[in-house]
């Protein structure tokens, strides 16, 4: 269960720890890059793309900012605590500065983008700003800033997807990456800044993403997330905006790729590779991708799916496409064909007009469908949002906050009645690392991405291993391995 401030505190926290790379990357590198994400799966996995272009130009990833000539910050725009935490380690960074007067310092991804030049003005530690489609241009723009000025791309591109750039894994456990095969999202949810700031939807060409998951196999890596703002409307066809997909020719058409396809083809080329996938959107989620998932051993049994409300009016006034009718035949759908699947949402309280009833209608879309996990939020208001031009945030902070208590607390409750179902089976766990709270412990994830915390014995860090589960928290399995699962 993640609130706002644990999410954004976890990725502050992950990004504090700096960045490595490996050894082919280093030669010959002598200027040094430090860089912080935060927010989304999709920031990080454009930092890695960002080491990379610069690895080229000569800069090595320093896990010290003291010593960094180039500082750069991945940011996020998606709640305003999301922006006022970068502005707080902007002001860390010019204390730096003091100490380093040459360090530069570049912002970079939604917040680059919502601000643009604004940003230099406003913060006058900024060199540089560069949104999420511009980064192939910081050759360039370093020299800008080399020469004393500043620089700013925003540019937003109709078909990049840097799908050529093989990213630097950074903060890497070895054993999972990201993978991202779409850029941007058509969607237009009333409350969400993302289609502003990450532009119009575009794939990304599958031959160069099952190349790179080729890549991560050979390499060690045994579990991928395919990444995306939406990833059930993936759609190749050769290249540019998925909504011009009907001015494609014939042909295009005919040899199209889509979400479903996708997952068939990447399952098929590394079976043993675990595959997850984020974020499905109901409105977009089609019956095949589910039986596709079905289909392969290798997709985990898990789909984030979040819904934001339980109320039909509120999610008409989202511009959320479906009903909470729909929604749940859609859950139906996915027990009947997969019946361990495991589901997690996003939820927002408070969104303008939200009365008590509409609060209790998420409360019982909840009930009916247990979810595993969730993270939910409350409405914060983003300008040049449909939701901010058209409606008055009126739903008073303390009530958002009462809400968003109730509906954690439901979460949790469900968390557990989910954890209590796993007790006593056996179940395939990937390790990824020392568990937190224990050196003599491992910590994977099973299928259905619920961590799960066994004692270390002979077994290593990306093994595949059964795990008889033998208790349990709201959030975690604690278990003991039994033996290697015929996946190693
Ligand atoms: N499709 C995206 C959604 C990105 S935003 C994805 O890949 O996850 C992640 C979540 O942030 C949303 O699902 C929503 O629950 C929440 N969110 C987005 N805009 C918000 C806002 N203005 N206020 C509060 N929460 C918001
Ligand atoms: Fe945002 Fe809705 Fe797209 S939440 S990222 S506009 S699917």
């Amino acid at each position: 269960m993640v609130n706002d401030n644990e999410n954004v505190e976890k990725v502050i926290d992950e990004g504090r720890q700096g960045s490595a790379l490996t050894l082919e990357d280093v030669q010959d590198n002598t200027r040094k890059l430090y860089i912080e994400s935060y927010g989304c799966q999709m920031n990080f996995s454009d930092s890695e793309i960002v080491a990379s272009i610069l690895s080229k130009e000569g800069f090595n990833t320093t896990q010290q900012m003291e010593e960094a000539d180039l500082v750069l910050v991945n940011t996020c725009s998606i709640r305003e605590k999301a922006e006022t935490t970068v502005r707080k380690r902007l002001e860390k960074f010019n204390a730096v500065k003091k100490i380093n007067p040459n360090m530069k310092v570049g912002v970079l991804g939604c917040m680059a983008e919502r601000l643009k030049s604004k940003f230099l003005e406003e913060e006058k530690i900024v060199d540089m700003v560069v949104g999420p489609d511009a980064y192939k241009d910081l050759p360039n723009l370093i020299q800008e800033i080399d020469e004393g000025r500043s620089a700013v791309n925003v540019i937003l591109s109709k078909d990049e997807t840097y799908g050529d750039v093989a990213p630097v894994r950074l903060n890497s456990n070895g054993v999972t990456a990201f993978v991202s095969i779409t850029r941007g999202c058509d969607n237009m949810c009333t409350f969400c800044v993302v289609p502003f700031t990450r532009g119009r939807e575009r794939s990304r060409d599958p031959q160069s993403i099952i190349e790179e998951v080729n890549d991560l196999w050979s390499r060690g890596f045994r579990e991928i997330t395919l990444l995306g703002q939406n990833v059930d409307s993936y759609l190749w066809y050769g290249g540019g905006l998925k909504k011009d997909f009907d001015k494609a020719s014939e042909m295009q058409k005919a040899t199209s790729v889509n979400f479903a396809r996708l997952l068939h083809l990447v399952a098929l080329a590394q079976p043993k590779m675990r595959i997850r996938f984020s974020t499905s959107n109901p409105q977009d989620m089609t019956l095949d991708v589910i039986e596709t998932m079905a289909q392969h051993e290798n997709i985990c049994k898990y789909i984030h799916l979040p819904v934001q409300s339980g109320s039909d009016r509120i999610l008409k006034a989202m511009n959320r496409l479906h009903t909470r009718q729909e929604y749940f035949e859609l859950i139906d759908n996915i027990k009947q064909i997969i019946p361990e699947c495991a589901i997690s949402q996003d939820m927002i309280t408070g969104f303008p007009t939200e009365t008590e009833e509409d609060h209790q209608d998420t409360l019982s879309l909840m009930e009916y469908v247990k979810y595993d996990f969730g993270f939910m939020f409350a409405y914060s208001e983003r300008p040049g949002t449909m939701a901010a031009r058209k409606l008055e945030d009126d739903v008073p902070a303390e009530v958002k906050k009462r809400r968003l208590r109730e509906i954690i607390d439901l979460q949790q409750k469900h968390g557990l009645y989910r954890t209590q179902q796993h007790l006593g089976k056996v179940e395939e766990v990937l390790i990824e690392g020392l568990s937190k709270k224990s050196d003599a412990h491992w910590m994977g994830r099973n299928s259905q991405n619920t961590v799960v915390v066994f004692p270390k014995e002979q077994y290593q860090k990306g093994d595949f291993v059964n795990v008889k589960i033998n208790d349990c928290t709201s959030a975690t399995l604690i278990g003991e391995a039994v033996g290697f699962s015929k996946n190693n």
